[in-house]
């Protein structure tokens, strides 16, 4: 039997990454942040003077990602997201990345039960049989005041609404693309953390997952 997925999918800073953590600890599953294998792949493109927008810069980096960069807080940059969204468009770029996503998935960390991974597209295209899905959304707004306040915490300084820019023009372009676009899952349960705080928010994601989750846990040889 396949270890249990949990896919998290949702727009920019919606806070899909904090419940995919929350939801993995709760569990004792691995978590996987699917946006930082694109992150990943930005940085190695303009660190080596390319063109996130090229198939050949953008697979050449999507096939050289340091996993030990994963922390570095340079990926949280506009600059590097605006970059991976742009090459996450580009069909053989997702096709690379999905291997390791998939090999995660049939073989989560540290022998782990199961795994939480989060991104735009798990739901739809890297997991479309995964046992419990979320799609996190919030208003522009309030995803905006979030994002600044983490880029802030990291030292980043950007204005509200330079952030509110770029979340909004992301999020659109990661819609409209013609590959693995952003879009919620037609089993996917809507979870809109707008007047949410993030206990209120984790709470509800975990009575949304439960559920689907307790067939395959009950399933599960004990001891
Ligand atoms: O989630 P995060 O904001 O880190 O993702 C950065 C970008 O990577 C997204 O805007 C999206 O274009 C791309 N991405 C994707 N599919 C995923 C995860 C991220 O296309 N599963």
């Amino acid at each position: 039997m396949r270890p249990c997925v949990i896919a998290v999918d949702g727009t920019a800073a919606s806070g899909k990454g904090t419940l995919a953590r929350r939801l993995a600890a709760h569990f004792g599953f691995a978590h996987l942040d699917s946006g930082v294998l694109y992150r990943l792949t930005a940085l190695g493109v303009l660190e080596a003077g390319g063109d996130p927008g090229s198939e050949a810069d953008a697979l050449a980096a999507a096939r050289a990602i340091d996993h030990a960069r994963a922390g570095d807080p340079r990926l949280r940059s506009d600059r590097v997201g605006a970059a991976a969204s742009r090459l996450a468009a580009i069909a053989a770029v997702r096709a690379a990345l999905l291997r390791y996503q998939r090999d995660f998935i049939a073989h989560p960390p540290g022998a782990a039960p199961g795994s939480v991974v989060d991104g735009r597209d798990i739901g739809t295209v890297i997991c479309p049989d995964a046992d419990a899905k979320l799609f996190v959304d919030a208003t522009p707004e309030v995803r905006a005041h979030r994002r600044w306040q983490e880029l802030a915490g990291l030292g980043i300084a950007r204005t509200e609404q330079q952030v509110l820019d770029e979340l909004v023009n992301r999020d659109a372009a990661d819609r409209a693309r013609t590959v693995a676009p952003l879009r919620q899952a037609p089993d996917a349960a809507l979870l809109d953390t707008t007047n949410l705080g993030i206990d209120a928010a984790f709470a509800a994601a975990l009575a949304l997952v439960k559920p689907r989750l307790a067939a395959k846990l009950e399933a599960k040889p004990r001891g």
